[in-house]
């Protein structure tokens, strides 16, 4: 029998464990549209507790709970400060302009190497002649940032510069998991700096669908309203709700092992000179600009050997390890990869 492919494009290709199914199948559910799913309500009252936040929202996707959070900080006509390659303005479709009218400016690509200082220096104060600054975005951990940790000490730096301006900060925490399980800071730490965070349970957390808005109590009441007129008002959500509450409880911890896995890809890769930044967390960044292949013809040599891998640019790849990658897996994508660079 031919050997099963391995798919390293992304965490989100994870499929729900017979456990998960088992809790999504016993889901005790209403309308959520009427608040009326406990379980969707458990979801939410737990993930605000464990940020040590008062209220929390759920979304069916992290883009929605992106977009709802940046409204609710950013008014029309104002402005966003990010980084340039944040997910925010690079894969969610122009979704802050298009829905928000919010107008964003980047500072240059860093990953989780971010500058306070840098982002300090752009802020623009309120008055009638500019556009003015109202918060300023982060993501943790940093995707196109090869799965970087931005440090507590550049977090407790950037909130000082919001409180020096009178700005929101939002952390885009797709993968905070694995931020908190690499540099083991509570949760509850990172939720105290941000005013706004989405999270995710459909990366590496394993869960079919969903994210949620982390906030205050006022502003997750916004946050409700903003996502109807998105059009994410759920009904027997409590369906998903129940993955999200299952993957909390047995899949964050276990993202070590993630860490560890592409940890061992990287040494394997390591030697070919490819390693784009250091990995911390669960992604392997590729940058193949020292060898003579490009990211299109990596993935492609690699497909026809029944590994998948992303290509983020033109010499720019991404290996992701997540639940649906054993280490005999990892292994035979590390030997793959290698004969190919080899070649
Ligand atoms: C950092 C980051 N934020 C947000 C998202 C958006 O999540 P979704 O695909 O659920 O919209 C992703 C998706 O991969 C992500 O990597």
């Amino acid at each position: 029998m031919a050997d099963a492919v391995v798919d390293l494009r992304s965490d989100t290709v994870t499929r729900p464990t017979a456990g998960m199914r088992e809790a999504m199948a016993a889901a005790e559910v209403g309308d959520d549209v009427y608040g009326e799913d406990p379980t969707v309500n458990a979801l939410e009252a737990e993930v605000a507790a464990l940020f040590g936040h008062e209220a929390a929202l759920f979304a069916p996707t992290g883009s929605m709970a992106n977009q709802i959070a940046l409204q609710l900080v950013v008014p029309p006509g104002d402005e966003l400060l990010c980084d340039a390659d944040a997910h925010v303005v690079t894969y969610e479709i122009g979704a802050a302009a298009a829905y928000g009218g919010i107008s964003s400016r980047t500072w240059p690509a860093a990953g989780a190497d971010l500058d306070p200082g840098v982002v300090a220096g752009m802020v623009r104060p309120d008055g009638y002649f500019a556009v003015p600054t109202r918060a300023i975005a982060v993501e943790q951990t940093h995707n196109r940032g090869g799965g970087g940790v931005i440090p507590l000490a550049t977090l407790r730096e950037l909130r000082r510069v919001a409180d020096a301006d009178g700005l929101a900060l939002h952390c885009d925490g797709a993968r905070i998991w694995h931020a908190h399980v690499a540099d083991r800071v509570p949760l509850a730490e990172y939720g105290a700096l941000f005013d706004t965070l989405s999270v995710c349970l459909s990366k590496g957390l394993g869960a079919p669908v969903g994210s949620l808005v982390v906030g205050s109590a006022e502003r997750i009441g916004r946050a409700r309203t903003i996502r109807k007129r998105m059009g994410g008002g759920m009904r027997q959500a409590g369906v998903l709700a129940a993955a999200g509450r299952y993957a909390l409880a047995h899949h964050v911890e276990r993202l070590a092992d993630d860490h560890a896995k592409a940890a061992r890809l990287a040494e394997a890769l390591a030697p070919f000179g490819v390693l784009a930044s250091p990995v911390r967390t669960n992604l392997v960044p590729l940058d193949l600009t020292k060898t003579d292949l490009d990211a299109r013809g990596l993935a492609a040599a690699a497909r026809a050997e029944g590994v998948l891998i992303s290509v983020l640019g033109p010499r720019l790849a991404r290996l992701v390890t997540h639940l649906d990658v054993d280490d005999d897996a990892v292994d035979r994508a590390a030997t793959v990869l290698a004969a190919i660079l080899r070649r």
